[in-house]
Formats: structure tokens, sequence, C-alpha cells
């Protein structure tokens, strides 16, 4: 059994902020903003909250699919920025949809598509599910602190999804996904508080040097892993989509491949860093060319530390 990729869809709040019309006391420019990070936009929830976000990508994800809401059996969603501290965004997507089946969140920060297209692919090829919403969803702009430049700039907010569909007698679909995390860094890209420890969400706080370098060098690793585990090389990609935290990691990372820039999907100037939306609304970005490619990667990195990387054959 095989996972196939058969709808892509994303959401993003009606709001959208240049960096020119940041608030004026944060001392900070668009000069500052656009060379040290690739970021022009970002989208700011103001109705709209996470479950919304997702809800929103998960139905343009199965009206490109053909698929109806009652087909879907799994819904799993990547986001650290839930509604509620429960239920699930899942189980809202799922009540919004009116599907059935198993519906849940997962934590891994901007790792989170990645972690859910692994299970939800777990779950497809032993027969636990038939079809599947992945969906990353957040809302950062609500659990960054205004004041500090050095992190809220860097964020925004929205959704994207894909729908997944059990096949047999196809070499198409999940071809590689391998998740990892190491908690020894733990404290490095950490929220300033959570339920448990202050009653609040907190601001997230992060030690930037160091997840820039950890992040260059993971993406790296799991390129030449996954090339090597598939016996492939980097001709038989044709399209790596990265997590979009900054323009030069995916800088960095492009000329440690050696590759041509065309061949690295970079969204970071409309989105800025969506924490785990950021690969799936990158691939709703190029939803209506993406099918005519054949072979393509995706990387994520974020808190914990998380990383992870798929191979996903195209039809
Ligand atoms: O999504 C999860 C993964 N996240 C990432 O991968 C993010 C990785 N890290 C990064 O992308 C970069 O480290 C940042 C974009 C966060 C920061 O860039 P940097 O080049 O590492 O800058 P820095 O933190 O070393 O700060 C350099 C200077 C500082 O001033 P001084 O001390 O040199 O005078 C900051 O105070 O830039 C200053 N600065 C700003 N200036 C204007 C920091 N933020 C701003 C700002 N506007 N928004």
């Amino acid at each position: 059994m095989n996972s196939v990729i058969v709808g892509i869809g994303g959401a993003l709040p009606k709001k959208c902020v240049t960096n020119f019309e940041l608030p004026a006391d944060l001392d900070t420019s668009d000069e500052w903003i656009s060379t040290r990070t690739g970021i022009k936009q970002r989208h700011i929830a103001e109705n709209e909250t996470t479950a919304s976000l997702a809800s929103e990508a998960a139905k343009k994800a199965l009206e490109q699919a053909k698929i109806s809401a009652s087909e879907v059996d799994l819904i799993i969603v990547g986001t650290v920025t839930g509604d509620y501290t429960f239920p699930s965004v899942a189980t809202i997507v799922q009540k919004n949809l009116g599907s059935k089946g198993v519906a849940f969140d997962v934590s891994a920060a901007c790792s989170g598509f990645v972690y859910a297209l692994s299970i939800a692919d777990s779950f497809i090829k032993t027969g636990k599910a038939k079809c599947a919403l992945v969906i990353g969803a957040e809302t950062f702009s609500r659990i960054v602190d205004w004041k500090d430049r050095s992190s809220c700039v860097l964020f925004g907010d929205g959704a994207g999804a894909i729908v997944l569909r059990a096949e047999k007698n196809t070499d198409c679909g999940v071809k590689y996904c391998k998740i990892s995390s190491d908690g020894a860094y733990a404290d490095y890209l950490i929220t300033s508080g959570g339920v448990s420890t202050t009653q609040t969400s907190g601001f997230v706080k992060m030690q930037g040097r160091e997840v820039f370098k950890f992040a260059v060098e993971k993406f790296y690793d799991s390129v030449n892993e996954l090339l090597r585990e598939n016996n492939m090389t980097l001709d038989d990609v044709d399209l790596i989509v990265p997590h979009q935290a900054n323009s030069r990691i995916i800088k960095k990372l492009t000329e440690m491949l050696g590759i041509d820039e065309n061949k690295v999907l970079v969204t970071i100037d409309k989105h800025a860093n969506t924490s785990a939306a950021s690969i799936p609304l990158a691939l709703n970005e190029v939803r209506d060319t993406i099918f005519s490619k054949k072979n393509i990667v995706l990387l994520s990195m974020g808190a914990g530390f998380t990383w992870g990387a798929a191979l996903i054959k195209l039809r």
C-alpha cells in the first residue's frame, strides 16, 4: 500500500503586514528584515484561528483531490498554537468537515507537518487508514512578544494541507520519511511559559545563531542520508521544499549541495516563518504545477530540536 498525494490546499489570514507596516516603535527596518531573513511580509490572524485556517486549507485540498469529507478517516494536524489546550485542532477540523475516524494533533513545532506526514504514512501503510488529511497550521502571531523585534518580525500565520490516499499497484507516494529529535537542545528554541508552568502560553524565545547553524547542518545531512538510502543522486530530485525559516539558511543549503536555486522552493518572502504550516503552504503556492514534477524532498527543523526529511514521488 502506498500513500499518494492527491490534493493540496492552503489558507492565509486576510490581513497582510509588510515590513514597512510593522509597528513604528519596534526599532526595525525593511532593510534589516529583508537582508537577514528574506521576509517581506506576513499574514496575521484577526478573526481567524488555527482551526479555522486548518479547516479552510483542508477543504481546498479535498476540492483539488475531488474527494468528499466523508471519505477522510484520519486527520493529523501539526501545530503548537491550538485554539484551546484541548480539544485538539484536528478534532475541530473533523467537526467542521463532518468527517469520522480518528483525529489528533502532533507537537513538533516547525517539524510538525513532516512528523504528521510520517505518522499518516504509517497508518496508511499498515492498513489503519485509507484517506488522510495531513495539515500544518499555526497562529504564531499570538505567541510572539510584539515588543521583541528579534522574534516578532520573523513569524506569520497560516495553514496548509495535503490529502493522502491509500493506493495499491503504484510506485508513487511517500517513498521515505524519517523524523528525529534531540532533546539536549530543548532550551534553544522555547516559549517563556506554558500551561503547566506559568498557566500562560508564553512567548517565543530563540537562540537564533545556534538554531541557524543546526538547521543548515541537519538539512544538509538529511538530504544526503535520504539520497543514500534511496540510491538516488541530486539529479533525480526535481524539487526541494525546505522549512521556511530564513532565506539565508536555504541559500547556504543550496550552495552546499551545489544545485541550481530553481530546484529549491522559497516562499518565506510572502509568508514569513509559519512553523508547521510552512512546508504545506509552500506546496500550496505551486499546487497547480507541482504534479508535473516527479520526486520532491521535504525538509524540516524546529524546536526540540526536531527535524525530518521526506521523499515523495508524485504522479
Ligand atoms: O523555525 C524554526 C527554526 N528557526 C530558525 O531556523 C531561525 C534561525 N535563526 C535565524 O534565522 C537568525 O539567527 C535570525 C534571523 C533569528 C537572527 O539573524 P542574525 O543574523 O543571527 O542576527 P543576530 O541575532 O545575531 O542579531 C544581529 C543584530 C543584533 O544587534 P547587535 O547586537 O549586533 O547590535 C540585534 O539586536 O541585529 C539586531 N536585530 C535587529 N535589528 C533590526 C535583531 N533583530 C532585529 C530586527 N531589526 N528585527
